[in-house]
């Protein structure tokens, strides 16, 4: 049995901030950063109620009345994030927690931006295994918090949001995926943890926000993401033709773009909500899969392709039949 989505849910937070809101902040501007990501507004927590997990909880509520199912039929919940609110327990057993998913195994994993596509391969391999038959997995992000806001160069860049997915055991969902992990490439994007206080650690504050060499990681995105794409559609036996939607990590129009020139694609395989949302992290490939199911853009048997790419370094995809 393979892993099959039955339902989907995303919750964004409630304030928008625009280019122009940024603008007056700091020494940047609406066309730079449109020109040079696709990003418009991105959705920022505002409010001390608005956290990593309420708005897990709000994306897997919607996730499961989609799926038409209670919160006790869920036997797994993954929530892939690196912005928990809690270091313990895990987003996902206070997901669970306030779902009431009582019967429910839950916790966390951290692979960045390609966090969701972990969840789901992850999800897939327990069902085939005969492990479990039903599963909530949750991309979420709170970055405003890790971020630098006094670094114009990657402030501009992420915004705040949750994705979920209900998925059941099937004879048909996911066809084909992998992912994959380069640690040592991980210095171009990291964050460490927290400062240590012990008295007799001396540490540098700086590196407690989230640090990236955006021209290493555009170089990385671009290679990586192509060839797990190809390499997919290999095991497969698709050419990329055959595939009707390319559901790609939401990291900038300028890669997704060169992804589909690399692959001889129209960019209307590749919706984007870059333009709303900017890059949410672990959240973007769920939202991104909630906004175009409930648009009606997947018809039932529409081959549908997931990638990834992000911090540590990893990268993921995953082939599904809708
Ligand atoms: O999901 C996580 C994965 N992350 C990514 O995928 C990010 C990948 N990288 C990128 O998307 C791009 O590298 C960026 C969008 C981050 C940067 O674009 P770039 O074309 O590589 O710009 P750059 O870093 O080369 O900077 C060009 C110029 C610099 O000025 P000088 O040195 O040419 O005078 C920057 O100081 O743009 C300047 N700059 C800005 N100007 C206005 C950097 N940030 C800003 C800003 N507003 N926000």
């Amino acid at each position: 049995m393979r892993a099959k989505i039955i339902g989907t849910g995303s919750c964004l937070p409630e304030k928008t901030v625009t280019n122009n809101d940024l603008s007056a902040l700091m020494d940047t501007s609406d066309e730079w950063i449109k020109s040079r990501t696709g990003i418009s507004s991105r959705g920022l927590v505002s409010s001390e109620t608005e956290t990593t997990l309420s708005m897990a909880v709000s994306a897997g509520t919607s996730a499961l009345a989609n799926a038409d199912l209670l919160p006790e039929d869920i036997d797994l919940i993954i929530v892939a994030t690196v912005s928990s609110d809690f270091v313990t327990p895990s987003t996902a057993c206070m997901v669970q927690s306030e779902l009431g998913a009582v019967h429910a195994a839950a916790f966390d994993i951290n692979a960045a931006c390609s966090g969701f596509l972990f969840a789901l391969n992850t999800v897939d391999a327990y069902f085939q295994a005969g492990i479990y038959r039903t599963a909530l997995i949750i991309g979420v992000e709170t970055l405003s918090k890790i971020i630098d806001w006094k670094d114009r160069s990657t402030c501009v860049l992420f915004g705040d949001g949750a994705g979920a997915a209900v998925l059941c055991a099937d004879e048909e969902g996911i066809m084909a995926n992998l992912q994959g992990s380069n640690g040592s490439g991980g210095h171009v994007l990291m964050c460490r943890n927290r400062t240590n206080n012990n008295p007799f650690v001396s540490t540098d504050p700086s590196m407690d926000y989230l640090y990236m060499d955006g021209q290493e990681v555009f170089k990385f995105a671009v290679k990586k993401e192509a060839e797990c794409i190809q390499e997919l559609l290999t095991q497969a036996g698709l050419a990329p033709t055959d595939i009707n939607w390319y559901l790609l990590h939401q990291a900038n129009q300028r890669i997704i773009s060169s992804i589909a020139r690399k692959l001889k694609l129209p960019l209307d395989k590749f919706p984007s909500n870059l333009d709303h949302c900017g890059n949410t992290s672990a959240a973007s490939i769920p939202i991104l899969l909630d906004e175009v199911h409930r648009a009606g853009t997947l018809a039932p048997g529409d081959l549908v392709l997931l990638s990834g790419f992000g911090a540590g370094l990893t990268w993921g995809a995953a082939l599904l039949k809708w």
